[in-house]
């Protein structure tokens, strides 16, 4: 059969790159995904997604900048998709395959998470992140994912609440 694109087969598994971005971008197929500020493409079957922000890039430059930032300091359990940069303006992730976080551990007067309006077990997704939640905005159910061996994802750290949100 022919491999119409057979460049895309050797790069799934490894990094991302702009060529992929590019081909993911090239149809509204590949839309898997969209916020306030981003629509998010894969090619199918990837390892990776490509965000592409409706503000010059200032969304994924604020995301890579927290991804550069907090992922040395994360705890047992909670996890950031791999990221880089691919151009000036949009950012690769590694695909994150789970569920979403229970909307219950959500605080909804609120998207700044600190700890869950339950007060319910300690390792729930949004206790798990309070430590994260008072410096990365937005921590809410649909910003985060959970793999099937209970890693919690954080798929969007996009903002950042100057002087700890006061
Ligand atoms: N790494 C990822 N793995 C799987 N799905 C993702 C990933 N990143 C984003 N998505 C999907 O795309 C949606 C929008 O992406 P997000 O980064 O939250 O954009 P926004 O900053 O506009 O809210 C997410 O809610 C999720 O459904
Ligand atoms: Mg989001
Ligand atoms: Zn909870």
């Amino acid at each position: 059969m022919l491999d119409l694109a057979p460049e895309l087969d050797e790069i799934a598994d490894n990094l991302p790159s702009w060529a992929e971005a590019e081909k993911a971008f090239s149809s509204w197929g590949n839309v898997i995904g969209t916020g306030v500020y981003r629509t998010v493409y894969r090619l199918p079957g990837s390892k990776w997604v490509y965000k592409k922000d409706n503000v010059g890039g200032v969304v994924n430059r604020q995301e890579f900048t927290n991804y550069s930032r907090f992922r040395p300091s994360l705890i047992p359990g909670v996890a950031f998709p791999e990221m880089h940069m691919v151009s000036e303006t949009v950012i690769a992730c590694e695909y994150i395959e789970g569920s979403y976080g229970d909307q219950g551990c959500w605080s909804a007067n609120s998207h700044n998470v600190y700890l869950c309006p339950r007060n319910d077990s300690s390792d729930c997704w949004a206790n798990k992140l309070a430590f994260l939640a008072q410096s990365i905005k937005d921590l809410h159910y649909g910003n985060v994912k959970i793999t099937s061996d209970g890693t919690i994802y954080v798929i969007d750290m996009g903002e950042y609440i100057k002087n700890n949100g006061k």
